[in-house]
């Protein structure tokens, strides 16, 4: 596996390979890598002939600086198993070969960006836009993938790549979990066993809505998914929201797709999930 550090350097050898036709896939992360996503890097393989990650974490995407502070980066490990898993780049940038510093831009794509996590975390997908849309104009690439995991991302970056009109193709990826129900997150290492075992409302709950799912009743489905956490110690719940696929508002009769999104606090650590209700 190549290592690059610098735009510049990363940008010599994408050239090379465009020039040998080359097709590029690109999956962005901020490592403190699992197997969700060692399974991103696995599906562009399917999807282009040569899989670069990047692995950054991104200071403009967090609103609250602890959360900043403790992000885990065991860079590494993170190494190792990309090399493992066949991965051809890794561009591993310092926060200043990505910012000028003192950037006072931010693109902004409409509610999507707004609703749920955005409420929660206000300017949090400013961040992710303006992250991913230097990683998208510095590798180009023909296909990137995003997991289902962070399903508003996904959607506010199609969003983005829509408005901007750019070249790429997004691949959405399926959630991996661990046998428990748990969705794999960086920020699980964070949880002691006890905030753990607790954490399991969050699946157990999507799940039994995506079971007793009838598009006629949303909102009281919602409430009682809802009160099926709020009855769990130790599981504050910040929003349940039985979501239009495509608008991300709370859906209604016109909804085609419906999605079950959920965000809480276990502990000091906030999670999220999501379970597509009728794929
Ligand atoms: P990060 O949280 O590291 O996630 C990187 C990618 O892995 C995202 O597309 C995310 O949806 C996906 N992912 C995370 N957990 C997953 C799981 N359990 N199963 C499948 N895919 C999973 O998302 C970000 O980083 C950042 O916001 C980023 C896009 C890199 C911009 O900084």
């Amino acid at each position: 596996m190549k290592v690059f550090k610098r735009i510049k350097e990363l940008q010599a050898h994408l050239q090379q390979l465009r020039a040998n036709d080359k097709t590029i896939g690109l999956v962005p992360t901020m490592g403190a890598l699992h197997q969700g996503h060692l399974s991103l890097v696995g599906q562009a393989r399917d999807n282009a002939d040569v899989v670069i990650s990047t692995i950054f974490v991104n200071p403009t995407q967090f609103n609250d600086p602890k959360d900043l502070e403790r992000y885990p980066r065991p860079i590494e490990q993170d190494m190792h198993k990309l090399e493992q898993i066949g991965c051809d780049i890794l561009f591993n940038p310092e926060v200043s070969e990505m910012y000028a510093g003192n950037e006072q831009w931010h693109l902004e794509i409409g509610e999507l960006e707004h609703l749920l996590e955005g409420k929660f975390r206000p300017g949090h997908y400013q961040g992710v836009t303006q992250v991913v849309f230097k990683l998208f104009d510095i590798v180009k690439p023909d296909v990137a993938l995003f997991g289902q995991k962070d399903y508003q991302q996904f959607k506010v970056i199609a969003r983005m790549v829509d408005l901007l009109k750019l070249p790429i193709r997004l691949v959405m990826c399926p959630i991996l979990r661990d046998d428990d129900g748990l969705a794999m997150s960086s920020r699980n290492i964070h949880l002691s066993a006890t905030e753990r075992q607790n954490a399991l409302i969050l699946s157990k709950a999507l799940f039994w809505l995506k079971d007793n799912f009838k598009s006629n009743n949303i909102t009281q489905l919602q409430e009682q998914a809802a009160n099926i956490i709020r009855q769990q110690d130790g599981v504050d719940l910040e929003y349940l929201e039985i979501a239009d696929g495509e608008t991300l508002h709370t859906a209604n009769q016109n909804s085609v797709s419906f999605v079950a999104l959920v965000a809480a606090r276990v502990g000091k650590t906030r999670l999220i999930d999501n379970v597509l209700l009728n794929d």
